[in-house]
């Protein structure tokens, strides 16, 4: 490595100042020994152990930048925050706890400055490995992981996409617009960054000695409404689907057993009432955008697209029964597949249509 390459290294904080200044000092030497210049960003969120203070002690010492938030405002957010201020050409981003082993930095760098454009720190290659974690949390992150391999195939080359430790070149997201309410800043970089090649580095990803880790189920919840958003639109579309005939059923169950209507205006109620709740998740969620129709026209649209979509589901189901001959539960099935397919595609290319 050359003394031009400048690295800019981003590290969120929360209540980490024992870690904090061990890390600094630790990375100040790597990059003395390597020579390469560096500058440190520390993201705090106002940590009430004083995070801030330890690392405004040593900032005569070292190159640190550091940005104090006003309250906690979550890990992803912060590392987004560091590296929008990141001036080097190469961006590393890792953990202030010491759980991202900082000697093989060196290594990382090396790799991104030749073949690779991203490289990730990761405990699921050879050579790779993690330490003083329960099999429950093992599971989880594993799960984690093949959940996003299915949903964001770009995302499929990658071994451990939940990895906190990557290096990347900085025009990987120059003028990549990265979400700062999404979850795993990694997986944004993977699926919206601008690169050719990611590749892996192996780490021994360590206990944790000091403070204590964050995961819970507000993570795990944000973590999978983050690979949806991130997901192609049909995802979102199907699954909000699912749901609005789990709403349509609960719609019916609710006006026949609990209000004794008459079945057939429980299920038009029944019916508006789940087209109305696809209408406004559709809206808020699966097309999120700027569209070239005004909402009212939507609206009316839907409810024929919904309409026909049922519609052809009976055309098509008697049609292949009488006129083909085809088995009837198939016949049916092919029906309610076409209808689903059909709804999908005037949905996504005619009544949300992009504004360009
Ligand atoms: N500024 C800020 N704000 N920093 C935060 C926040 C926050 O709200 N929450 C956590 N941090 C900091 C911590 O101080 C630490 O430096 C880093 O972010 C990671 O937080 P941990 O709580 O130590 O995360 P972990 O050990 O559970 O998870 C790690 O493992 C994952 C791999 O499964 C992290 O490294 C993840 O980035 C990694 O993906
Ligand atoms: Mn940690």
């Amino acid at each position: 490595m050359s003394s031009k390459t400048d690295v800019s290294i981003v590290i969120p904080t929360y209540n980490e100042r024992e870690n904090i200044t061990r890390l600094i000092k630790i990375l100040h030497d790597i990059a003395t020994e390597n020579g390469f210049s560096y500058e440190v960003i520390v993201v705090d969120d106002s940590s009430p152990d004083g995070t801030a203070d330890a690392v405004r002690a040593v900032q005569d010492r070292y190159n640190i930048k550091l940005i104090v938030r006003p309250g906690k405002m979550g890990l992803a957010s912060a590392v987004l925050e560091g590296l929008r201020v990141a001036r080097g050409s190469v961006l590393v981003v890792m953990d202030a706890d010491l759980q991202h082993p900082p000697e093989v930095l060196p290594e990382m760098l090396k790799k991104a400055l030749s073949e690779c454009d991203i490289v990730v720190g990761s405990r699921y290659v050879r050579g790779g490995y993690t330490r003083g974690w329960s099999p429950l949390r093992k599971l989880i992150s594993r799960g984690a992981d093949s959940i996003a391999k299915i949903l964001l195939p770009k995302t499929r080359g990658v071994k451990d996409t939940m990895s906190g430790y990557f290096v990347l070149k900085r025009e990987v997201i120059d003028e990549v617009s990265l979400n700062p309410r999404g979850f795993k800043v990694l997986l944004e970089i993977l699926v919206k960054g601008r690169y050719k090649k990611a590749c892996e580095h192996p780490i021994e990803f360590r206990a944790r000695t000091w403070g204590e880790s964050k995961l819970g189920v507000t993570e795990i919840f944000n973590y999978l409404l983050h690979v949806l958003n991130l997901a192609h639109e049909s995802v979102r579309f199907v699954l909000v689907g699912g749901l609005g005939t789990v709403i349509n059923l609960a719609t019916l169950y609710f006006l026949g057993y609990l209000l004794g209507f008459e079945h057939w205006i429980s299920v038009l109620i029944a019916f508006e009432t789940s087209t109305l709740f696809n209408f406004v998740m559709h809206e808020a969620w699966t097309f999120k955008s700027a569209f070239s129709r005004g909402v009212f026209t939507r609206l009316a649209e839907f409810h024929g697209a919904v309409i026909l979509h049922f519609v052809s589901q009976v055309a098509v189901s008697n049609l292949l029964f009488y006129s083909y001959r085809v088995e009837r539960m198939l016949s049916q099935l092919v029906g309610i597949l076409l209808g689903f397919f059909l709804n999908y595609v005037l949905s996504r290319y005619i009544i949300w249509k992009k504004l360009q």
